[in-house]
């Protein structure tokens, strides 16, 4: 009886969403662009726009790679998943009868495999999951997150930052978290990033360091003279607002990466400090697992390369079986690297005998070799080197 309870209360806490159906009217970003269109444009060019598994390489490799190791369907991977990729799914869970039918080949026509085919989750991250979350639940567990931790609003009620908005087109409702407090929006997936063994791999709430800057002011752009909707209101013309951009730049953005980091050289006794200073209000890397910095040292003589090197700054997660396995399926985890939230990293190596010169050169990479490897992932994107930025000193 005890054992039922528990299972009981458990179930209501994990699955706790109610998905709502989508009126055709505004299903997809499509619908948006005849007032709206300047944001839609900026939109598909974020990752959030990506995270459908169609549409992200890694995200649909480690899916495989998860339901294999794991002996689970893909498709129940998959709706796991959705609860913070793919948060419109009209599936939030999947039992063992779902994997039984998957196991006897009938998982093809089952209601999980319905829901991830639908085009309502077929772009990811896009409008009406942030404008359509009515409620957040804060006060639920902390692994409770994405699809899990909200409430949609009836189809056509679009939260935003505005509380005198008006539109012919959609219903309009103001939320503190689309103006005071967005942290919280974005902390609904943003954090508590797990293994299916219960380890977390990632938790970007825990290290946020509160009072300075919010996600949104470096992630959406500082607020700017422009316009909400294109639409002709205010005598004739469209009103005119303070605004944020919706391109979300992030790891994947070379542009950002630019001096995002600071870094200092310093001579001591034959060996080269290198300190990496994180002026940001989260650790870098961050946001997901097997990220890492990459530091180069070309050592010269008079202009010409005696030797490099690199030094990595990165984390390998270990399996059940104490084998090299990727985020999702990890137990325990090498030490994390990752440069602290408003803090700095000092990294300390020896000189080459003959150099008279070093220069450090930063770099990013969005999977480190290891994860690379075990997922065999083929697009350029995820072994390209992000610059951050370069220093050199003298020797002498
Ligand atoms: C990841 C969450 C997220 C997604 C996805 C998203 N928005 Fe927003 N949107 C926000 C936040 C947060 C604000 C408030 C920004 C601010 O502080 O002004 C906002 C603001 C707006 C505004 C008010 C004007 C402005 O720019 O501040 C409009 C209109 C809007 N979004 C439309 C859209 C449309 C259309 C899409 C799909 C193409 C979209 N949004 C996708 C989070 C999101
Ligand atoms: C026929 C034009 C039209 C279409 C189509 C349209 N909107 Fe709007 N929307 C508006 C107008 C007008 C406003 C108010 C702008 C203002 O007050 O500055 C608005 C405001 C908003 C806001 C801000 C609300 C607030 O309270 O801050 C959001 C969010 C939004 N729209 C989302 C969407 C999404 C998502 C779609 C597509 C599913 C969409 N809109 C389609 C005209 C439209
Ligand atoms: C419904 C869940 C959800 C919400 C809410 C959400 N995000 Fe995201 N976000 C994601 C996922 C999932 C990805 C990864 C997409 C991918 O890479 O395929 C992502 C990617 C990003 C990226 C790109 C990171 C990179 O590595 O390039 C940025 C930046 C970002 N989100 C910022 C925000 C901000 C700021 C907010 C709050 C205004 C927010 N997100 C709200 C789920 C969410
Ligand atoms: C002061 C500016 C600033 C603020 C505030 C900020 N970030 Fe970042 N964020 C960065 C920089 C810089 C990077 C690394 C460069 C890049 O992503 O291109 C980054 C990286 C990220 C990434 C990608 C990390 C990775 O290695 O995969 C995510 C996701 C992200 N931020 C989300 C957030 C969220 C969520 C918040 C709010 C809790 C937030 N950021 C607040 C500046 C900021
Ligand atoms: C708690 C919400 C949440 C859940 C559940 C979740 N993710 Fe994510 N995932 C995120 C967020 C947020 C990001 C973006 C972080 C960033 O880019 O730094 C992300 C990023 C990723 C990335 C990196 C994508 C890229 O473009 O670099 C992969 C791969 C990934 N997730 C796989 C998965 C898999 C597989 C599952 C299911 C087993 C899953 N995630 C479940 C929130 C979640």
């Amino acid at each position: 009886m005890k054992k039922l309870l528990i299972i009981a209360i458990l179930a209501t806490v994990v699955f706790g969403a109610k998905p709502v159906k989508i009126d055709d009217k505004f299903k997809d970003s499509t619908k948006c662009k005849a007032c709206h269109l300047h944001i839609v444009n900026e939109w598909e060019q974020s990752w959030h726009a990506k995270s459908h598994y169609e549409n992200n390489e890694y995200f649909r490799a480690t899916t495989e790679y998860v339901s294999k190791k794991t002996r689970k369907s893909l498709s129940g991977v998959q709706v796991e998943c959705a609860a913070c990729h793919n948060p419109r799914i009209s599936v939030t869970s999947t039992g063992m009868e779902h994997e039984i039918l998957s196991v006897m080949g009938f998982g093809k026509n089952s209601e999980a495999k319905k829901a991830l085919e639908s085009d309502v989750i077929s772009e990811g991250i896009n409008c009406v999951v942030c404008h359509n979350i009515g409620v957040i639940h804060s006060d639920k567990d902390d692994k409770v997150r994405g699809i899990n931790r909200v409430e949609w609003t009836k189809s056509g009620v679009m939260v935003g930052p505005f509380d005198d908005a008006m539109s012919p087109y959609h219903k309009v409702e103001h939320r503190d978290y689309m103006d005071k407090d967005p942290n919280k929006l974005c902390f609904v997936c943003h954090a508590n990033d797990r293994s299916v063994s219960d380890f977390v791999f990632v938790n970007m709430e825990k290290e946020y360091v509160e009072g300075g800057k919010l996600c949104v002011d470096c992630h959406m752009g500082s607020k700017k003279h422009g316009i909400a909707a294109t639409l002709r209101m205010d005598n004739k013309k469209p009103k005119a607002r303070e605004v944020r951009g919706h391109a979300f730049p992030g790891a994947h953005t070379d542009t950002m990466w630019e001096g995002a980091l600071d870094l200092e050289l310093q001579l001591k006794q034959k060996e080269i400090f290198i300190s990496i200073l994180n002026s940001n209000p989260h650790n870098i890397p961050s946001g997901f697992g097997s990220r890492e910095i990459v530091a180069e040292l070309v050592f010269k003589k008079k202009d010409k390369v005696l030797e490099t090197k690199t030094l990595s700054l990165t984390t390998y997660y270990k399996d059940k079986r104490g084998k090299a396995t990727i985020p999702h399926l990890a137990v325990s985890s090498s030490d994390d690297l990752s440069v602290p939230a408003n803090r700095k990293k000092v990294l300390k190596t020896p000189t080459q005998k003959g150099a008279d010169r070093v220069e450090v050169t930063l770099y990013y990479r969005l999977v480190n070799s290891e994860v690379h490897s075990l997922l065999k992932l083929g697009e350029p994107i995820w072994s390209q080197k992000f610059f951050i930025a370069s220093k050199s000193i003298s020797l002498n």
